[in-house]
C-alpha cells in the first residue's frame, strides 16, 4: 500500500469534484450560450453532450486515476508503460492545467474585485450600461487593480493546496459547494419572485430551434468538457485519491446532475434579474460584470443580492482553480518526488509569473499582439484558445482511445465494477448488462473520438479567423476577446 493521501469520505470526493466541475463555466457562460443558441433547443442537445460523451469520458478519467492512483503522467506511464509515448498524452494535461490557470486566475481576480465593491455599494451608482461598462473598462486596465486581486486570488487557491488533500481540498470544498448551492437557490428563487421574470425564464428555456446548427452542436460539446472539467487529468488526480470501495459510476452521475442543476439555476438567477430591469442578454463579461449589475442597481435588495453573486462567482471559481493546480502539483509530487509544499511552490511560481501577461493584457500588453499584429491575439486569447479549444479535447481524445483500444472495454468495465454499489441505475450495476456495455463501449471507441475530432477542426478554423466575432459584444473593444474565455 502507498502512502498517498485519500479522500476522507465519498461525500468529500463528490464535492470535491463537483466543485471542479461547477466554475465560471456554468456560471459565467453557460446561461450566455444557451440564451443566444436556441434556449432549450440548446440545452436538449447539450444534455446529449453531457449524456453520450461527458458522463463515459468523466468516469474513464476518475478510473485512470484510481487505478493508477498517480498523476495524469504516471497514470499513463503505468498502464502503458514507462516509454510508451502515452505519457505525453498525460503531459498535455500538465500543460493544459498551467495554460488554463493562467487565465482563469485573472477572471478568479475580477470576481474577488467585484465582491468587495459589492460590499462597498460600488453598484448602486450604475444607472446605465454605459457607467458599468466603463467602469469595468477602468478597472481591467489599472494595473494595480488587476495584478492585486489576481495575487489575492492566487494566493487563496495556493493556501488551499499547500494544507493538502484532506485539510486542504476537501475541506474547502465540503464548506464551500454548500454554501454555493444556497447562495445560489436562494439568488434564483429570489429572482423568479420578480415583476417580468417570466421573459428571462423564458429566454433561456423557449426552444428555439431555428437558431441550432451544426455548430451549435460543436459548441455544446465543447462547452460540456469544459464544464465538466474533462480533458486534462483534473478528475483523473481527483480520482487517483480515491480508493477501490467508492463506486466511480455513481459519483460521476451525481457530479454531472450538480454541474447541469447549477448552470440552469445560475441561467434563472441572472435572466430574471436582467429581464426585470429590461436589460439586454449579452455575452462574457458584458452579462456579469456589466449588464446584471446594471440591472440590479433598479431592483429592490440589491446590495444584497450583488454581494451573494459575486461571492458566488468567487467561490466557483476558487474551487475549480484548485483542482487545475493541483494536476500540475501532484505531477510533481508523484514523478519528481518533491514535498508537497516544494512542489506547490515551484509550481504557483511558475503558473502565477505565467499569469501575469495574461494580466497585462488588458492593460500595459494590450498592444501587443501575437501571430498578427493589427488583430492578433492578446497573452490571455492565446491561453484561452490553447487551452479551451485545443488542448482540452484533445486530452479528452486521447482518453477515450486510450480506454477504448489500449486499455480495452472490457477491462474498463470490470474496474468500473469493482466499487460498492447500490442501486440498479445510478450505479455501476447498469454495467452488469451486456446491452449496456455495448452501448457504452460505442460511446467511448467511436461517438466520442468522431465528434472530439470535428469539434477540433472546427476550433482550429475559427482560431485560424483572426477576427473573433466582437459585434456580439456590448463592451468595449479590451474586453471582447475574453467572451471567448469559455467558448471550448
Ligand atoms: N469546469 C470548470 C468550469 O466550468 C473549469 C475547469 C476546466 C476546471 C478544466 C478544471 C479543469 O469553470
Amino acid at each position: 500500500m502507498n502512502n498517498r493521501e485519500q479522500w476522507g469520505s465519498r461525500t468529500g470526493f463528490i464535492l470535491a469534484a463537483a466543485g471542479s466541475a461547477v466554475g465560471l463555466g456554468n456560471i459565467w457562460k453557460f446561461p450566455y450560450i444557451a440564451g443566444e443558441n436556441g434556449g432549450a433547443a440548446f440545452l436538449f442537445i447539450y444534455l446529449i453532450c453531457i449524456v453520450a460523451i461527458g458522463l463515459p469520458i468523466l468516469n474513464v478519467e476518475i478510473l485512470l486515476g484510481r487505478e493508477t492512483q498517480k498523476n495524469p503522467v504516471g497514470a499513463f506511464k503505468s498502464i502503458a508503460g514507462k516509454s510508451s509515448i502515452w505519457k505525453y498524452a498525460g503531459a498535455l494535461g500538465v500543460l493544459a492545467s498551467f495554460t488554463i490557470l493562467s487565465f482563469y486566475s485573472v477572471v478568479g481576480g475580477w470576481s474577488l474585485g467585484y465582491t468587495v465593491e459589492a460590499f462597498k455599494g460600488t453598484f448602486s451608482a450604475f444607472e446605465t450600461l454605459e457607467i458599468s461598462e466603463k467602469f469595468f473598462g477602468e478597472s481591467v486596465s489599472n494595473v494595480k487593480w488587476i495584478i492585486g486581486y489576481h495575487t489575492a486570488f492566487f494566493l487563496m487557491v495556493v493556501g488551499i493546496i499547500l494544507l493538502g488533500v484532506k485539510s486542504g481540498l476537501e475541506k474547502a470544498s465540503k464548506f464551500l459547494m454548500p454554501t454555493l448551492l444556497l447562495i445560489l437557490i436562494i439568488l434564483a428563487a429570489q429572482g423568479l419572485m420578480l415583476d417580468g421574470a417570466n421573459e428571462g425564464v423564458s429566454f433561456l428555456f423557449n426552444p428555439d430551434w431555428s437558431a441550432v446548427n451544426g455548430e451549435t452542436f460543436l459548441k455544446a460539446l465543447g462547452h460540456a468538457f469544459f464544464t465538466l472539467s474533462l480533458g486534462m487529468g483534473a478528475m483523473m488526480t481527483y480520482g487517483s485519491y480515491l480508493s477501490n470501495k467508492d463506486d466511480i459510476v455513481n459519483a460521476s452521475y451525481i457530479i454531472v446532475f450538480l454541474d447541469t442543476f447549477i448552470a440552469i439555476l445560475a441561467g434563472v438567477a441572472i435572466f430574471t434579474v436582467v429581464f426585470s430591469a429590461g436589460g439586454e442578454p449579452a455575452g462574457g463579461p458584458g452579462l456579469i460584470f456589466n449588464v446584471l449589475t446594471t440591472s440590479l442597481a433598479k431592483l429592490p435588495g440589491a446590495y444584497f443580492f450583488g454581494i451573494s453573486f459575486f461571492v458566488l462567482l468567487t467561490i466557483a471559481a476558487i474551487t475549480s482553480a484548485i483542482s487545475i493546480l493541483e494536476v500540475s502539483v501532484a505531477y510533481l509530487v508523484d514523478e519528481f518526488k518533491y514535498s508537497r509544499k516544494k512542489a506547490t511552490l515551484i509550481m504557483s511560481i511558475l503558473v502565477y509569473c505565467a499569469a501575469i501577461p495574461c494580466a497585462l493584457s488588458f492593460n500595459a500588453l494590450e498592444d501587443v499582439k501575437l501571430f498578427v499584429q493589427d488583430k492578433g491575439f492578446t497573452f490571455f486569447d492565446v491561453a484561452d484558445f490553447l487551452a479551451s479549444n485545443l488542448l482540452l479535447p484533445l486530452g479528452g481524445f486521447f482518453i477515450a482511445v486510450f480506454a477504448g483500444y489500449v486499455w480495452g472495454i472490457d477491462e474498463v468495465v470490470k474496474k468500473l465494477l469493482k466499487g460498492d454499489s447500490q442501486s440498479v441505475y445510478f450505479s455501476n450495476s447498469i454495467l452488469r448488462s451486456s446491452s449496456n456495455k455495448s452501448i457504452f463501449g460505442v460511446l467511448i471507441k467511436f461517438l466520442s473520438p468522431v465528434l472530439i475530432i470535428l469539434v477540433l477542426l472546427y476550433a482550429i478554423s475559427e482560431g485560424l479567423k483572426t477576427d473573433p466575432p466582437k459585434e456580439e459584444m456590448p463592451v468595449e473593444q479590451e474586453v471582447a476577446p475574453v467572451e471567448e474565455v469559455l467558448d471550448a
